[in-house]
């Protein structure tokens, strides 16, 4: 790899933001990308503000080792409770899921009822909710964890009777709301669209926050002037912190595409 080459450098609590890495795959596949999946402390839904900060900050610095253009923080967890944080830390772009998801919602909700879910985390850190009424104070917010939803993903079962139930059961009062859009606020939930999708109905747009996000990376790269030639495949790396063997596995489900090689290291 060429001295001076600049890289997007994504980070997630684990395996679920190449779903995000994915999307900028499609739309900039001449990027050079470095991937950190912190697989050693996932899940981060599930932890406090403090504990989620700490462990992106630390994130945060592995990736810095390379020259970043811009930083992507694919976990909605993290990106809910850290990135003014990380913002105020670093001078370059710092992109997370929330503000673009967000922004996309307000877009195209019509009865300005507008739902999300997401982490336990994520939900009760309220920056969703809190963005939304930001961007237009009369919209109304109808948000639910989804905590299930990880697990069932990684377990494989996208098209399935179990996944059906669960989804039902979260998502049926969110349907009674009247919402005519939904977030899926989490690295795992774009691969349950379809089972969302057969819950909620077609008259309700999902909005798939790693697509949104793709295209801010995108806008960021553009306004700096970074985008990289069109033309070449851009490079990959991948790290994790724990067992790389399961992360190869589990991300060809997430990337549908093969991934040679994943390095573990020590934050
Ligand atoms: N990546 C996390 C998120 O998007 C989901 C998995 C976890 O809890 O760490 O919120």
């Amino acid at each position: 790899m060429a001295k001076g080459t600049r890289f997007v450098g994504i980070f997630d609590s684990g395996v679920g933001g190449l779903t995000v890495l994915k999307e900028i795959v499609a739309l900039l596949p001449q990027e050079h990308i470095i991937y950190l999946g912190d697989t050693a402390r996932v899940p981060y839904g599930t932890r406090s503000p403090k504990t989620v900060i700490k462990y992106s900050r630390e994130n945060v610095r592995f990736l810095r080792r390379w020259e970043l253009k811009v930083l992507v923080v694919a976990c909605n967890t993290s990106s809910s409770v850290s990135l003014p944080t990380l913002k105020e830390e670093n001078e370059i772009p710092v992109v997370g899921v929330i503000e673009p998801g967000v922004r996309r919602a307000v877009e195209v909700t019509r009865t300005g009822r507008i739902g999300v879910i997401g982490t336990e985390g994520t939900i009760r850190s309220g920056a969703y909710q809190r963005r939304i009424r930001e961007m237009d104070p009369h919209l109304q917010v109808f948000a639910t964890p989804c905590p299930l939803f990880v697990p069932l993903v990684e377990e494989g079962w996208i098209d399935d009777p179990i996944s059906r139930l669960v989804a039902h059961r979260y998502l049926r009062p969110l349907k009674e709301e009247g919402i005519d859009v939904l977030i899926l606020g989490c690295t795992h939930y774009p691969l349950l669209e379809g089972v969302i999708r057969e819950v909620m109905g077609e008259g309700v747009e999902l909005i798939n926050s790693a697509k949104e996000t793709a295209k801010e990376v995108k806008r960021q790269l553009e306004r700096g002037g970074m985008l990289e030639p069109p033309g070449a495949e851009g490079e990959r790396k991948f790290f994790v912190t724990d067992n790389p063997d399961k992360f190869t596995e589990i991300g060809k489900r997430f990337l549908g595409v093969r991934i040679d090689r994943v390095e573990e290291v020590e934050l």
